[in-house]
């Protein structure tokens, strides 16, 4: 696995594969990496000829009182992780990635202000630029981002259709710890008390779908049991719970077939999302 900083380096080094007509599979990243992120770079492994990771903490996409400054950072491990996984690790500084007098914005409009960008006012704009930024350095053919982050996959693949950016998208599904919690770089900052009572997410998901299969149709009714759930069971604060179709994110006020789950929890100082999709589970014929 070859470390490059540079944008003009890592094009140079991606220049003759690409002639040869070796497929590139992306996979972006803040680092921190997890379980989660190891099983999208194995999947872009084992679908592509080459595989290029970026690490890049993008400051455009935390809001002023967020926690950039003190986002986990970990190279050294980071790249232990990765070791015999990838090919390259892309790790440009701010200034390779924004150099002065940047101005340009992918503006993603309506689905950026939903749900988590009610209160992370920005964040998708950062998230849409800088993985443009990336998908025009690297020209990648195929890139892997995770379900967890559901709205931001739906973004980005609006983006690349908008845009006609030739990168196919591909989600992935969430990697989950033993006792259900999605892996996330943030939930270093749990307390073990936190990290307990964190798991309500994925205990709130699943009487979701038990609510579902006992007949429940109403997402109002859905959402409401989830948001007692929660408060009775831990000391979190409920940001948002809303049942949305999944690749539309517009609100379904009934569940028809099947609809898309979503949650922000904050636990302690933790602000946590989660998701499942609901489904309506059809018997067989007889
Ligand atoms: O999901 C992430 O880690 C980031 O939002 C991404 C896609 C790497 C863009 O900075």
């Amino acid at each position: 696995m070859k470390i490059v900083k540079k944008i003009g380096a890592l094009r140079k080094a991606l220049e003759s594969p690409r002639c040869q007509g070796r497929c590139i599979g992306f996979v972006p990243t803040m680092g921190a990496l997890h379980c989660g992120h190891l099983s999208l770079v194995h999947r872009a492994k084992k679908e592509n000829d080459i595989v290029v990771v970026s690490i890049f903490v993008n400051p455009t996409q935390f809001g002023p009182h967020e926690d950039f400054v003190h986002y986990p950072r970990n190279l050294k491990k980071d790249t232990k992780i990765l070791k015999g996984s990838c090919d390259y690790l892309f790790v440009p500084d701010v200034r390779e990635m924004y150099a002065q007098g940047f101005r340009t914005r992918v503006e993603v409009g309506g689905l950026g202000e939903l749900l988590c960008g009610r209160t992370r006012k920005g964040h998708f704009t950062g998230v849409a630029t800088v993985v443009a930024k990336l998908f025009s350095i690297v020209l990648p053919q195929t890139a892997y981002f995770g379900q967890k982050d559901a709205q931001q996959a739906v973004i980005i693949k609006k983006m690349v259709t908008d845009l006609n950016i030739p990168v196919k998208t591909i989600v992935c599904p969430t990697v989950r710890e033993k006792d259900g919690l999605a892996m996330s770089s943030r939930n270093a900052y749990l307390s073990e008390g936190e990290r307990r009572d964190a798991v309500v997410l994925f205990q709130a998901l699943k009487s979701a779908q038990r609510l579902v299969d006992s007949g429940v149709r109403e997402s109002a009714r859905i959402i409401s049991v989830l948001n007692d759930f929660i408060t009775r069971t831990v000391s979190a604060r409920v940001e948002y719970i809303a049942i949305v179709d999944e690749a539309s994110l517009s609100t379904l006020e009934k569940i028809e077939r099947r609809a898309l789950l979503l949650l922000a929890v904050t636990v302690g100082k933790t602000r946590l999302i989660d998701n499942m999709i609901l489904k309506i589970k059809v018997s067989g014929n007889r």
